[in-house]
């Protein structure tokens, strides 16, 4: 297993970096990756040219073009189209090329806005999804039924999970189209070098979400490629959620800032809940391990360590 020969997409992002990390560490010798510019997953021709010539054993794609709600807002037809475009060129090769198990990553914004909570995998495509990130969601659930097609007619090994949101090292920490996560340690931050300034932030702060270290979500990965699930969708979180304004408040004790917070509430908050159910993955076997105000804490020391060289964002 150790020397089966793996392919990550995406292998430069906060995801697909967290994941070749952890292969590493677990003994895999034979991965590969390369970036957008040596290869444009969107181009379907280069896609079926390199697997031809690179014949991957596994893939994993944890390539995408990801981003908050302003950017999905703005972008609607780049983050359903690019997002199709790139996950079917994959799926697609791997069946031509026999590849023995795909692994493709999706998002909890994938299940209905108004789903009981916690969501169960079984809560897809029941009801209408948030409008902020629709775009991206369609083209995460049609990843994931090609993926469920392909097992159902084919007998293969593709399998989707659905982590809940993610943060840790090479995060995006650009205020234009980061998550709340990251955008709020640099708030944070850039307002305690400004002799503790007042910290802005968006909505009302009562929506409630989940938080999942990215690294733990590699663990889970190498998990599911370990093992054979036997079913084709399983969520990835903590299954603990907070409402924003805790987590406000958490990442303000961690950075040390100590000026007021102001919430605005012109701006959306999204989902008023979001929260995985993750007892279909816990019953194979797989629980996370870093809490919230430890990932935070490594987070914050990546932040630091690399203020002068943060990724540029595309869009
Ligand atoms: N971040 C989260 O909170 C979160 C939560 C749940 C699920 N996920 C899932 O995890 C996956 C990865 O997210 P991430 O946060 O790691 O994103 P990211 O840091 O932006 O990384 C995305 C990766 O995709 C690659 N990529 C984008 N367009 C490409 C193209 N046309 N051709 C080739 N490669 C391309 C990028 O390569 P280059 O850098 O070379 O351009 C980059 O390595 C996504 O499927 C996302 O849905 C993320």
């Amino acid at each position: 297993m150790k020397n089966k020969k793996i392919y990550i997409a995406g292998h430069k992002g906060m995801v697909g970096a967290a994941i070749w990390r952890n292969l590493h560490k677990n003994g895999y010798q034979n991965l590969i990756g390369l970036s957008s510019k040596e290869l444009d997953l969107r181009n379907q021709k280069s896609v079926l040219d390199f697997f031809n010539a690179e014949r991957p054993d596994i893939v994993i794609d944890a390539a995408a073009r990801v981003g908050g709600i302003l950017a999905n807002n703005n972008y609607p037809y780049q983050f359903l189209m690019e997002n199709m475009l790139i996950q079917n060129n994959l799926i697609d090769a791997a069946l031509q090329w026999d590849v023995e198990k795909f692994i493709f990553l999706g998002s909890s914004c994938i299940y209905p806005k108004l789903a009981e909570q916690p969501l169960k995998e079984d809560c897809l495509l029941t009801s209408s999804l948030e409008p902020t990130n629709e775009w991206y969601a369609i083209a995460k659930i049609t990843g994931v039924k090609a993926c469920e097609a392909i097992r159902k007619q084919f007998n293969r090994d593709f399998v989707s999970l659905m982590p809940t949101n993610l943060y840790g090292p090479f995060d995006n920490f650009d205020l234009q189209t980061s998550h709340v996560l990251p955008a709020m340690i640099r708030k944070f931050e850039d307002a305690k070098i400004n002799n503790h300034a007042p910290v802005t932030l968006w909505g009302s702060g009562t929506p409630l979400r989940e938080f999942l270290f990215v690294d733990d979500l590699a663990e889970a990965v190498t998990f599911a490629l370990e093992n054979n699930l036997g079913d084709h969708l399983y969520n990835v979180g903590t299954g603990k959620d907070l409402t924003i304004k805790e987590l406000a408040l958490l990442i303000q004790k961690v950075v040390g800032h100590n000026g007021p917070i102001h919430w605005d509430a012109s701006k959306p908050d999204g989902t008023p809940r979001k929260l995985m159910d993750v007892s279909k993955l816990k019953e194979k076997g797989w629980r996370y391990s870093t809490e919230l105000e430890e990932g935070i804490a490594i987070t914050y020391q990546w932040f630091l360590d690399n203020k002068t060289n943060f990724k540029q964002v595309k869009i």
